[in-house]
């Protein structure tokens, strides 16, 4: 059965049971079940010692924190397919509702869960919504917000307001039959927010209050495996040339957040192009958020590609963390260092614009981010990228 999207092997053999199609970006540097570290070993001189790890965890909250991240809220033209595509082809399940039947008139949402990771799906009901229609003509499908469970949400919001953060919402609360939940929205980067969390006791509904169950069942889904994904990882977010310092330093000064992880153009570059990353991470590490920007090379970056599309910054990709990368067949991306090594794979773009992919990666005692694999990926983007005409010069 040929298979009709780019999405991971791993998941694709077990929800397709079919071989891999050549569409799927995936690479071989080795198979896992062939002598793993003496293959690796011949990647050694173009991966090892590629990234900068920062121990200064800097600045903590004298109260309150960031517990994790909880949802990533999609903005897009048909929530409900859109869910759907991303249960069929991805492993989620349905999970709640929001819309019309209800009582939410201006908004749908389509819940989608797997494991720890929740997944909200958003369309204007009405014509004229101008705030989502304008995002979906400049960005087209992709993600709005990335939500974070937190503790003392009110001291957390008043630090990062006197320190210069935009807040969109101040806190409010709201509640069902099920619980109160504390929220407040933060601006971030582009046009992406962050929603804050907080639980006012536990809360027992299914998400969040004014959810109900989904409306109906997709009988395609019992048919299908159950999904091996578990939590969020990490997000990324791909800022035009010079803004990446800006956006980590905005993260530092206004959440507290720290440099976890770095990499330069020097160390990650392909014949054509390179980025620059850093990755900020809470002060307890468990929410990591890499910051790429392109850097100058003899054609187009695909980050640059990227923020063409977008029409600015936004995220670029969410990795999934799975234990299970390896149950099928292997094809697979590793990186390694004397302590351990990581696994990932990663999709073609989830919609038709080359914006937002997904990544599916394993760590074992591995807490970089792949650079070691950035040239592959990047090399094999660049094919694609040229495909799309637009791997152009400067
Ligand atoms: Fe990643």
């Amino acid at each position: 059965m040929p298979l009709p999207l780019s999405v991971p092997r791993v998941l694709l053999q077990h929800r397709f049971k079919s071989k891999p199609s050549a569409n799927i970006l995936l690479f071989i540097l080795f198979s896992l079940k062939k002598n793993f570290f003496s293959q690796a070993s011949k990647t050694i001189d173009f991966h090892f010692h590629l990234q900068t790890s920062y121990a200064d965890k800097g600045e903590k909250h004298e109260r309150g924190r960031f517990v994790r991240f909880h949802h990533v809220t999609f903005w897009v033209g048909n929530a409900k397919q859109a869910a759907m595509f991303y249960c069929d082809k991805m492993g989620f399940e349905p999970l709640a509702y929001k819309g019309l039947e209800t009582g939410s008139r201006e908004v749908v949402s389509h819940v989608i869960k797997q494991d720890k990771i929740l997944f909200v799906f958003e369309s204007a009901l009405n014509p004229g919504n101008e705030e989502m229609g304008e995002h979906l003509v400049k960005h087209g499908d992709g993600v709005k917000d990335v939500a974070f469970q937190v503790e003392d949400m009110d001291f957390l919001v008043k630090t990062a307001k006197e320190r210069g953060a935009v807040v969109v919402k101040e806190p409010w609360i709201e509640q069902d039959s099920h619980g109160k939940v504390k929220y407040a929205v933060i601006q971030t980067y582009g046009d992406l927010t962050h929603t804050l969390i907080e639980y006012v006791g536990p809360y027992k509904g299914l998400f969040l209050p004014g959810y109900k169950e989904p409306l109906t069942k997709d009988c395609l889904l019992p048919t299908l495996p159950p999904g091996l994904l578990h939590f969020i990882d990490h997000i990324v977010g791909n800022q035009p040339d010079d803004a990446m310092v800006p956006v980590s330093d905005w993260y530092q000064k206004c959440l507290l957040f720290h440099r976890f992880w770095s990499i330069d153009d020097k160390q990650i570059h392909t014949q054509y192009s390179s980025l620059r990353s850093i990755v900020v991470t809470n002060y307890e590490e468990t929410i990591k958020m890499p910051i790429n920007e392109p850097a100058p090379g003899k054609k187009k970056s695909q980050i640059q590609e990227y923020c063409d599309y977008n029409g600015g910054p936004g995220v670029q990709h969410i990795a999934l963390n799975t234990s299970d990368i390896i149950q099928a067949e292997l094809k697979i991306l590793v990186d390694f260092d004397d302590k351990g090594y990581l696994l990932q794979i990663f999709t073609k773009p989830m919609q038709d614009r080359p914006t937002l992919f997904l990544e599916v990666i394993q760590r074992h005692n591995h807490f970089g981010f792949g650079a070691g694999n950035f040239k592959s990926l990047f090399e094999a983007i660049e094919k694609d990228q040229d495909a799309r005409g637009n791997l152009t010069v400067y």
